[in-house]
């Protein structure tokens, strides 16, 4: 039989801090898998995602479809990919209530973690789940300098980070992962502030980096494209509800997507199965890519 095994592997899936988003959905595809599975959390997020998890109300959420066993995170690291190191964080940050206790939250605070916990090449999958863009809500005529290029900073080039910290500790045949969405080459109205163009540089970048570490050190570089999800994100986005009745109404497939569908697709991604695969936006999205007018004018 021809199925996903990721028995004695282990995956860093940075950016989940509840069981609402995609990130959590993939962690748990990947552990059903077999695979052990460490996150990042942001700081801001951390203290209430812990809580959850000590009270348990997690664990509706954490069991396997089949019924038999559930997702048990091995390490919960704190992570906010907009540092690359602990320098670069500004003191008034490294100060806050949020931050203080938490030592070196950066990139390369991650990666010092993983090897202290598990030694020098501890990896084999690395998951990109996480976005932020302050003036999401704004235009892009309207978007300033500064939020646009916060956008980038926390949406793209923290997968570049990703690659660059986290490719030594990958072990030969290591899979990296980010979650993109169709705003990189459609218009999406309402997705601004420079968030389209944050998600068109981490589809470019894919295949940059594939190649790059592909020939460094043989890993493969992917991303998934999901359709509308409502997500503790997207909804701060405000009208997740209705692009995900739009979508549902227009794809070839009309139905919503499920966290379960992309976790699925991380899954085969990372395993051996996907070995020829790199440099390539997957998309799961019940098709609606495919189209090119809503599904009613005929
Ligand atoms: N929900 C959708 O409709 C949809 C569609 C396509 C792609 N995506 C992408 O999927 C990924 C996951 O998003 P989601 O929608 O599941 O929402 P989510 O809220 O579950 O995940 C976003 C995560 O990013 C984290 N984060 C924000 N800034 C961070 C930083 N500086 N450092 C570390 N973590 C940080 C947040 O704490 C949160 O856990 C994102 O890249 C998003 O753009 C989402």
């Amino acid at each position: 039989m021809l199925g996903i095994d990721l028995q004695g592997k282990r995956a860093l899936v940075a950016g989940v801090a509840d069981d609402g988003g995609l990130g959590f959905g993939i962690a748990k595809a990947l552990a059903e898998a077999g695979a052990s599975v460490c996150v990042g959390t942001w700081p801001p997020a951390l203290g209430i995602f812990e809580k959850l998890l000590r009270l348990g109300r997690l664990e509706q959420s954490s069991r396997f479809e089949s019924g038999e066993g559930a997702l048990a995170f091995e390490r919960v690291y704190p992570l906010d990919a907009d540092f690359d190191t602990d320098a670069d964080m500004p003191p008034e940050l490294r100060e806050n209530k949020r931050y203080r206790e938490l030592g070196d939250v950066s990139v390369q605070g991650l990666r010092d973690r993983l090897v202290k916990d598990f030694g020098e090449q501890p990896l084999d999958i690395v998951v990109h789940s996480l976005a932020n863009g302050p003036e999401v809500k704004k235009p892009l005529l309207e978007t300033s300098r500064k939020g646009y290029l916060s956008a980038s900073s926390t949406s793209a080039y923290s997968y570049v980070s990703l690659v660059q910290n986290l490719g030594p500790l990958v072990r030969p045949g290591g899979s990296f992962i980010a979650l993109t969405y169709i705003a990189a080459d459609r218009v999406i109205a309402g997705y601004g502030g420079g968030m389209s163009s944050a998600k068109a540089a981490l589809e470019s970048d894919t295949r940059t980096l594939a190649f790059e570490a592909g020939r460094k050190w043989g890993h493969r570089v992917n991303t998934i494209s999901a359709g509308p999800y409502a997500s503790r994100a997207a909804s701060a986005i405000g009208f997740i509800g209705k692009m995900i009745a739009y979508t549902t109404t227009n794809s070839p497939l009309p139905e919503p997507i499920t966290a379960r569908e992309v976790g699925a697709a991380a899954a085969f991604l990372a395993s051996p199965l996907a070995s020829g695969i790199t440099g390539h936006v997957l998309y799961v999205d019940k098709g609606y890519h495919a189209m090119g007018a809503p599904a009613e004018i005929p």
